[in-house]
């Protein structure tokens, strides 16, 4: 992959060289001889919101969201266009990196294993135990006992490449897992402690929606175990160590609700897992008829993309884990085995076998109620461990403060442990970013390589509004081992937790379209840093690194903001981010392109730039729409919320609550009225734009999207019908005087008003940030 990114980027030097450099009309601006220097091959990762099901999901807003056709005109499935970015990947906008990587930071990519003597614990080498399938004993009832599954009949699968606890999330076998081999075995991204030692936590993505857009039916059949696993069973222990699949009166009190037993080592001491919610619930409340269907990816429900439950830790052990003193020289001397109970999934509605303290919901008819009795039978007792398919010998790192932080050296290490009944909160408000020094737009149309520049920027702008801490999630070890934000991230010391995250996307298309749907990388990186940062924190932003939040009315910073939402009880404040446009007389003059090929279009079109002596907020300063209107066309939200309250959070809502989870006594006991759905939950609201606060989306403008901007950006093109009007994605500002506008709404030039500039952001903003920004102008100077 490597080598085939190098060709291209000297193919793409020798044609950058041939040209394009401006001179900026009006601002007295020289392109500081940019060197395209490293364009490396970025595949399929956008930044942005309106994937199918997000856009779907919409009763979890109260607004109404529509999908961007606007954005998406350009990206049908055009056999020649798709064929033709083959050739042209690579081209992009933007410097593409500030500040060289260090080798030695270099990210890990592994292509395979290294031998087993190099191990550090080779006897406690990550394993995976393939268990065939037999989908037709599903169809018997009870469930045939699986006495054939002998050990004999397992695959045996090392991964000896996993040996150290502060790389594993480059280390793990994201992108070459078991899973699809056999389903039963989770997609496992991320697995650590619980700061306090009481549980391993697992955040695995749901491998089902790979690829299946939602009608292969194939896969989809193959892959139904990965239904299961979000379904609980309930089972009873017996003697020797066994386990017998139970109904809920017949089952052990803590065994109620599991899928996996969780097997100790050296210990050999056994738990249950347990869900970190319930999904048949979180399905029930969001109204949808099924949890899971057999010929459906069901890609419209956003809590099942992953599955995240844990292993509870034996007592014995806890205080061992919380301490971390079990790691020694970045290696695990306890592992844990993960054994899924095998059983078929259960389609069909999401209120069929709901736990006791929701059964008032399960439905009353008996021909959908499962029986476990007559499903499983009363006998079904579980094959030995040794002669089942499962995860075996997953290390129990330190708890995250004392993997990932404290960053700075300078810091007292000790006091990242954690008392056990006193989670250690360290900061107020805190930002999950997932990001990548460089990408793709939606169905590789365009390579952004702007990543350092970006996060230099965007992290500056966050420090004055009152971030204390960045958690930096950077997806640039899937595109190339020779790029990536660790730089940026080291002129923060102590301001950023850098986690490599390396995991490649899968997208719910169907296999032969490449366009991205579902970005498995990105939803497990936001469930990471949840999890593993979230009780060490008050709030969460969960934005992009293009979204810019802007404080409103008396709020010069987000503080102040989050005082009066812990005031009024407010769990998570959502904004509107509707693509903003690079304003005209911030971006360089364009130099047209004339090649179809290129433009994808008989009209010319060009490479849309920011110099680097503007900031990006400046140059995309130009919402459609002035305060206070987003809310009402918008088609994405994004979130500040609390992280005890939020129990599954994705890119754009919070998917399941606190408040969702409780059933009805529960929920009224906290002094609200009952209601059919459980969102919006009304401890969610919508920012105020006007005096809280909204968001400045500035997306890049990809070069085939200037395509026809003359005629479009052109006041002439409004007097055409609609639909040859085309859009144009400069922004041309509405004059803030309204006495200097022009009586037919266009510059004198002609090009038609468009845009409303924030004022705010223009004179409070944008010199704050400007001089924050000093400090690095010799990066800039550089490149
Ligand atoms: C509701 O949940 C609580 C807590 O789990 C439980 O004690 C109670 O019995 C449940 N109520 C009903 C009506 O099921
Ligand atoms: C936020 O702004 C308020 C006033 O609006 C100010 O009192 C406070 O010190 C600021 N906080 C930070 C962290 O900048
Ligand atoms: C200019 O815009 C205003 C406000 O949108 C509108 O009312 C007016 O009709 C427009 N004028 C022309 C000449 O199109």
């Amino acid at each position: 992959m490597v080598g085939v990114a190098t060709n291209r980027s000297m193919a793409l030097r020798r044609r950058k060289k041939r040209g394009m450099r401006a001179v900026f009309i009006g601002v007295i601006l020289l392109c500081l001889g940019m060197g395209y220097l490293i364009m490396i091959l970025y595949v399929a990762r956008s930044s942005l919101s309106s994937s199918q099901q997000e856009a779907n999901e919409k009763q979890n807003s109260p607004i109404s969201l529509r999908t961007t056709t606007q954005d998406s005109v350009k990206n049908k499935k055009d056999p020649v266009r798709r064929h033709h970015l083959e050739l042209e990947f690579g081209a992009g906008v933007e410097p593409d990196h500030l500040v060289e990587l260090d080798p030695k930071d270099a990210p890990i990519l592994y292509m395979d294993d290294p031998p087993i003597q190099q191990h550090p614990a080779p006897e406690n080498v990550l394993q995976a135990y393939l268990e065939p399938l037999n989908y037709d004993d599903w169809k018997v009832q009870p469930l045939p006992l699986r006495r054939t599954a002998k050990a004999d009949r397992l695959k045996k699968v090392s991964y000896t490449r996993l040996s150290s606890c502060s790389k594993l999330t480059q280390q793990w076998p994201m992108d070459d897992p078991p899973t699809d081999e056999d389903p039963f075995l989770p997609w496992i991204h991320d697995v650590f402690p619980t700061a306090d030692g009481k549980y391993i936590q697992f955040v695995t993505q749901n491998k089902r929606r790979c690829r299946t857009g939602s009608k292969e039916k194939d896969i989809l059949a193959h892959m139904a175990p990965q239904a299961s696993l979000f379904q609980h069973v309930s089972v009873k222990r017996m003697e020797e160590g066994r386990y017998r699949l139970a109904s809920h009166d017949d089952a052990d009190p803590d065994a109620m609700a599991t899928r996996f037993i969780c097997r100790f080592k050296p210990s050999m001491e056994e738990t249950l897992s347990v869900y970190n919610f319930d999904y048949d619930w979180a399905s029930y409340r969001k109204h949808y008829k099924v949890s899971f269907a057999e010929d459906d990816g069901g890609i419209k429900q956003i809590h099942t993309t992953q599955l995240i439950f844990r292993c509870p830790v034996p007592e014995s052990l806890q205080e061992q884990i919380r301490t971390g003193e079990t790691v020694q020289d970045d290696w695990a001397s306890l592992f844990v085995d993960l054994i899924p109970i095998r059983t078929g999934p259960r389609w069909g509605p999401p209120n069929q076998y709901l736990v006791p303290q929701y059964d008032e919901f399960n439905d009353k008819n008996p021909a959908v109620r499962f029986d476990p009795d007559q499903v499983w039978g009363k006998e079904h007792i579980l094959p030995r461990i040794e002669d089942s398919g499962r995860w075996e010998n997953i290390p129990i790192c330190k708890p995250s403060l004392m993997t990932y932080g404290p960053y700075n050296e300078n810091e007292d290490t000790e006091n990242a442990v954690v008392s056990p009944d006193e989670p250690l909160k360290k900061h107020r408000l805190v930002s999950c970013l997932w990001a990548s020094s460089g990408y793709a737009t939606r169905g590789n149309r365009f390579a952004i390589n702007d990543g350092q520049r970006r996060l230099l920027e965007w992290i500056s702008y966050n420090s004055i509004l009152g971030f204390d801490h960045f958690y930096v999630y950077d997806n640039s070890g899937a595109f190339s081992a020779e790029s990536s934000l660790k730089p940026i991230v080291d002129l923060f010391p102590g301001k950023i937790t850098y986690i490599p995250w390396p995991a490649k996307i899968c997208n719910n298309n169907p296999n032969n379209v490449d366009s991205v749907g579902e970005r498995s990388s990105q939803y497990a990186a936001e469930s990471s840093c949840r999890l593993r940062f979230g009780p060490h924190v008050d709030w969460i932003g969960q934005f992009d690194i293009d979204e810019y939040l802007v404080p409103m009315g008396k709020h010069n910073n987000v503080t102040s903001l989050l005082d009066e939402l812990e005031e009024e009880g407010t769990k998570i404040v959502s904004f509107g981010s509707w693509r903003a446009w690079p304003r005209w007389k911030f971006v360089e003059t364009p130099e047209p392109i004339n090649d179809k090929e290129v433009c994808w279009s008989n009209e010319p079109c060009f490479d849309l730039r920011v110099p680097l002596s503007n900031t990006m907020l400046q140059a995309y300063n130009c919402d459609r729409q002035k305060p206070g209107e987003k809310t009402s066309t918008m088609p994405a939200e994004k979130q500040l919320y609390t992280s005890d309250y939020v129990l599954q959070h994705f890119v754009h809502y919070s998917a399941v609550t606190q408040l969702s989870e409780k059933n009805r006594t529960e929920y009224i006991k906290e002094g609200f009225r009952w209601k059919n759905r459980a969102f919006p939950d009304p401890r969610q609201r919508f920012a105020n734009e006007k005096e809280e606060g909204l968001m400045i989306h500035t997306k890049a403008v990809a070069r085939q999207d200037t395509a026809g901007w003359e005629r479009a950006c052109s006041i002439e093109s409004q007097k055409l019908p609609k639909r040859k009007q085309g859009l144009c994605r400069l922004g041309i500002p509405w004059p803030e005087d309204t006495s200097q506008q022009n009586t037919n709404n266009a510059t004198d030039d002609g090009w038609a008003y468009n845009c409303y500039v924030n004022q705010k952001v223009e004179e409070f903003f944008v010199p704050k940030l400007k001089e924050k920004l000093a400090k690095w102008a010799h990066f800039f100077d550089k490149v």
